[in-house]
């Protein structure tokens, strides 16, 4: 899909399709005005006769209005002028896509951009169509053997800006926007394949075409090997129980200044969780595989920082396996000694991920950074809490979950702090180890999150529970590339304010 900017008048382009809003009740916007006075009253006389009520979401597509160039004109209904916020745009553009892609206009001219949206400025807007569009046209259908294809589908959407004098401003959004997209598609993709293809050598070896693909990028993979001589005990119990051999990815994007201090991205990759001996129960366990989603989510982020060239240093760290209950898995109750040091009796085989995630941030050390952000499916308890639409944000450093937080709300990728207070650190408490790898049931995404923080008191960090954000379930059950966005929009903000220094 192609995108572009352009300024001009509405009934004067030549085009595919030009897009204008109708708000609710029956009222025209300022595009859908101007093209009413050139077509002598032609929308108003529709809007009078019931055509369209201008509810959002609504469409309605006229062909061969005379008096102007276009082929189409589609209408869009964008409820009522003054509520338009963030979610009512998002369904404003998402249904405009959806139309065009299936009616035949392979290119269309839209002006919703130039709706007011609360809030929101012209680099907003434009960059959340483009975001918008890609999500919405998004098919996982690559393991499908008929594909279902669209005859006339959308190639090209030009979007329009009030000015000429803001047309830099709206290519600098397409641009975000394109990174942005193709990072969150690349996380949907390695998301929805199944556990079967999507194994821990196979987000090796995907990690191996980004170092192919960007100068930028250079990608080193260990082997099982290795993380025993490094000591990682807890990342080979989770492993142990499974044919696929564990891989640790480190992804280093480089284009800060040497001396500058990189920010790492720690992701969970774990391609299938079973739960291992403590065995998950069959419903809905297929969505597991999605238990990877934090290491797609490094990823994603990683390939939009790298098409938007930002001027800085940043490192992913991806530790992979699969849990899975074989002869040879971790039972309960046993105890392993992390690379920390620290020894962990593992009561619950099934709280896996932050044994992965506990030795990947240790070993995160070795690289001094400025800031490191853990994403992972980490806890049920944090889609109990929060549902499907923030992802759960804890940490030891309160400006950077500021931080976090903030570029959640630019991003339309939305986050939500928990409190990580010293009390609830009181509830790990193991009779034979260090540490048990579980709390019991009050405030399990916090105590996860207590787990975390006793392997990184060396630096600041903070923890993303994508549990509930990162894929959807029932009938549109699909990886939602989520939080790229937000993760994308962190190391945007991050490079502005370097550059200000
Ligand atoms: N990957 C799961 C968390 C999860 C479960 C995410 C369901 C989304 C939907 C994680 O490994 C897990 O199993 N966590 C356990 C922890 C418990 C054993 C302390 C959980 O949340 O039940
Ligand atoms: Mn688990
Ligand atoms: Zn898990």
């Amino acid at each position: 899909m192609e995108f572009s900017v352009k300024s001009g008048n509405p009934e004067k382009q030549r085009s595919a399709c030009v897009v204008v809003g109708i708000f609710e009740p029956r009222r025209l916007s300022a595009a859908a005005d101007k093209i009413d006075s050139a077509t002598n009253g032609y929308l108003s006389s529709l809007l009078r006769r019931g055509d369209l009520e201008g509810k959002l979401g609504q469409t309605l597509l006229l062909h061969n209005v005379p008096e102007t160039l276009a082929e189409r004109i589609l209408l869009v209904g964008c409820g009522r002028e003054r509520e338009i916020g963030d979610s009512q745009y998002r369904k404003i553009i998402a249904s405009t896509a959806t139309t065009l892609n299936e009616t035949g206009s392979m290119e269309a001219t839209c002006y919703l951009t130039e709706l007011s949206v609360k809030g929101r400025n012209t680099h907003w807007k434009l960059r959340q169509a483009v975001e918008i569009s890609h999500d919405t046209l998004y098919r996982f259908d690559s393991l499908k053997s008929k594909k279902e294809d669209t005859r006339r589908p959308l190639r090209k959407l030009i979007f329009t800006v009030p000015r000429r004098s803001d047309l830099s401003i709206g290519e600098q959004a397409i641009r975000e926007g394109a990174a942005i997209s193709k990072g969150v598609t690349l996380a949907k993709d390695l998301g929805n394949l199944p556990g079967n293809i999507c194994t821990p050598n196979y987000l090796a070896k995907q990690a191996k075409t980004l170092d192919r693909d960007y100068k930028s990028i250079k990608v080193t993979v260990h082997e099982k090997t290795a993380m025993e001589k490094m000591g990682m005990g807890a990342l080979l119990a989770v492993a142990k129980g499974s044919r696929e051999a564990p891989k640790f990815i480190i992804i280093e994007y480089n284009h800060g200044k040497k001396k500058q201090k990189p920010i790492c991205f720690v992701g969970k990759g774990i391609t299938f969780d079973s739960g291992g001996i403590s065995l998950k129960p069959s419903p809905a366990m297929d969505e597991m595989k999605y238990d990877m989603c934090g290491a797609a989510s490094v990823f994603g982020a990683l390939v939009a920082c790298a098409e938007l060239e930002l001027a800085m240093n940043v490192i992913g760290i991806v530790p992979c396996a699969e849990n899975k209950p074989d002869g040879n898995a971790t039972n309960p109750g046993d105890i392993v000694t992390s690379m920390s040091g620290q020894t962990i009796e593992i009561l619950n085989t099934d709280a896996e991920g932050r044994l992965v995630l506990c030795d990947a941030l240790t070993y995160c050390e070795k690289f001094n950074p400025e800031k490191v952000i853990d994403i992972a499916t980490l806890t049920g308890a944090c889609v109990i809490a929060l549902g499907n639409h923030a992802t759960g944000v804890m940490g030891n450093h309160n400006p950077l979950i500021h931080d976090i937080l903030n570029a959640g709300k630019s991003s339309a990728d939305r986050a939500w702090g928990l409190p990580l207070w010293e009390e609830y650190q009181d509830q790990l408490k193991s009779n034979f180890a260090d540490i048990p790898n579980i709390a019991g049931r009050e405030a399990g995404t916090i105590t996860a999150a207590c787990f975390l923080s006793r392997f990184t008191k060396k630096y600041h960090w903070a923890h993303l529970d994508i549990a509930g954000t990162a894929w959807k379930s029932g009938t549109e059950k699909g990886a939602t590339g989520r939080p790229v966005p937000l993760l994308t929009q962190y190391l945007i903000d991050y490079v502005t304010e370097l550059a200000k220094k």
